[in-house]
C-alpha cells in the first residue's frame, strides 16, 4: 500500500476519533461505491463529500477480520515515514 494511501487511512482513523461525539452528518466510509477495504479510492471518495467538524465517519468492516487501534501522533509520524 502506498505511504500516502496509508497515511489517509490513519488520518481518517483518527479523525473519526475526534469526532467521536459527533453532531453533524453521518458518513459510511468508502460507501456507497466502496466500503473500508484495500481497495477503494479514499483520494476519490472523500472529493465527493465537504467534510465539517462534528461528522460522524462509520468504518464498517468485517471485524473477524480486522480490528481498530487508537493511534497517536507519534504512530502517525511513523507511518508517514515508511
Ligand atoms: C484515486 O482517485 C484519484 C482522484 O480521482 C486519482 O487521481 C487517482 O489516480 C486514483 N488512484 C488510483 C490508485 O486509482
Amino acid at each position: 500500500m502506498a505511504a500516502a494511501t496509508r497515511a489517509l487511512l490513519v488520518a481518517a482513523v483518527t479523525a473519526a476519533a475526534l469526532f467521536g461525539t459527533a453532531l453533524g452528518a453521518t458518513y459510511t466510509v468508502g460507501a456507497p461505491a466502496g466500503s473500508w477495504d484495500l481497495r477503494t479510492n479514499y483520494t476519490r471518495w472523500t472529493s465527493t463529500i465537504r467534510f465539517y467538524t462534528g461528522d460522524e465517519l462509520r468504518f464498517q468492516y468485517p471485524a473477524a477480520a480486522h480490528n481498530v487501534v487508537e493511534s497517536d501522533q507519534d504512530c502517525l509520524r511513523q507511518l508517514q515515514q515508511l
